[in-house]
């Protein structure tokens, strides 16, 4: 049996592949059990500091809502509410919290921050989201593909578009190798993810039997694919002023449907963490849009709105899987 009680989630090469797979199969039991109405509280009085340094939608309320219905209760830290980082160092944050609560989730800028928070709480610690990793994110891709898919994961490919030298591509290029799936890296050499990250994938692979490519080339890197995901080309932390230089060099990895087309199967699928920049509804600056021409950034209205689109699914999962990581690492036997 696998028992994850106490451990932290940082990165997604804390879990081997089958730890990995329990979460997400626990997930699946957790979301069949709220349908039905029959979920089994087994958080009950456990609580749960949440440091939010950069913004959330869907993480917070993720943790929020899996929390509470598990009887869980949470306390969330704004990105300026807290000593965190100004007047307290991140050391003594970890031992303070680490006296009040159970676990901690943190979203914040340097994986080095999370680690540390890990290494002084005492409980355990949640990466919510870094400039490297977005581990719990790859809980929800992974069981959002195995619910629009047929296949096997190991079976299954997919491609990521877009800046991959992020958290997001990152998270990906790992998950699908230590999973042993398909997964290829669709972007301009500039931002593929580093050296040590691809070295990292390729080990990974060659242990799970996953094929990892990277390629510039976009009908080569969809050709295929059962998935096809992407993110924002630039990320929270990021100055505003590389969008001109991204939207020059991402703009040919645009997720339209020719690109869905391109993977030659009609049944693909649309996947994106979110937020997205299909419209103009966001605080990009409408001036952006307007030099460029352009009146969506890393996928079409038409991709995102399309019966290939699951990303609701998806984002939904976020708190399915988010309650697994809870359970399996909280709940006392
Ligand atoms: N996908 C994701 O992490 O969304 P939020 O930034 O809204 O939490
Ligand atoms: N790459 C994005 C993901 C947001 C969930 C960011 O870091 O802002």
């Amino acid at each position: 049996a696998i028992d994850l009680t106490g451990r932290h989630f940082l990165k997604e090469l804390d879990f081997t592949a089958d730890e990995f797979r329990r979460l997400v199969g626990l997930a699946a039991e957790l979301k069949a059990a709220k349908r039905a109405g029959v979920e089994v509280r087994r958080l009950q009085g456990r609580s749960i500091a949440l440091v939010f340094e950069k913004t959330s939608t869907r993480t917070r309320c993720a943790f929020e809502v899996a929390a509470a219905d598990q009887g869980a209760s949470t306390t969330y830290l704004d990105p300026v509410g807290s000593q965190i980082g100004h007047k307290e160092s991140v050391k003594d944050t970890a031992r303070v919290l680490g006296r009040m609560f159970d676990a901690i989730e943190y979203r914040g800028h340097g994986q080095g921050v999370v680690e540390e928070l890990a290494a002084h709480a005492g409980v355990p610690v949640y990466n919510g989201l870094t400039d490297e990793w977005h581990p719990t994110q790859m809980l929800a891709d992974v069981l959002t593909m195995s619910e629009h898919s047929d296949k096997p994961l190991h079976e299954i490919t997919y491609a990521y578009l877009g800046d991959a030298r992020y958290n997001m591509g990152n998270s990906y290029l790992v998950t699908g190798a230590l999973l042993g799936m398909d997964v290829r890296i669709v972007a301009p050499r500039l931002l593929w993810p580093d050296n040590t990250i691809v070295e990292l994938a390729r080990q990974l692979a060659a242990a799970s039997g996953a094929r990892v490519s990277l390629t510039e080339d976009v009908e080569e890197g969809v050709r295929g694919a059962d998935f096809v995901a992407t993110d924002v080309w630039v990320s929270m932390g990021e100055p505003k002023e590389v969008w001109d230089e991204r939207i020059a060099l991402l703009g040919p990895y645009a997720v339209t449907m020719d690109v869905l087309r391109a993977t030659g199967n009609d049944a693909v699928k649309f996947l994106h963490c979110l937020p997205a920049y299909h419209d103009l509804g966001t605080d990009v600056g409408r001036e952006i849009y307007e030099r460029h021409g352009l009146t969506s950034l890393e996928v079409t209205e038409e991709v995102f709105e399309s019966v290939h689109s699951v990303v609701f699914d998806e984002a939904e999962n976020r708190m399915h899987t988010i309650k697994a990581v809870l359970v399996a690492t909280l709940s006392r036997p």
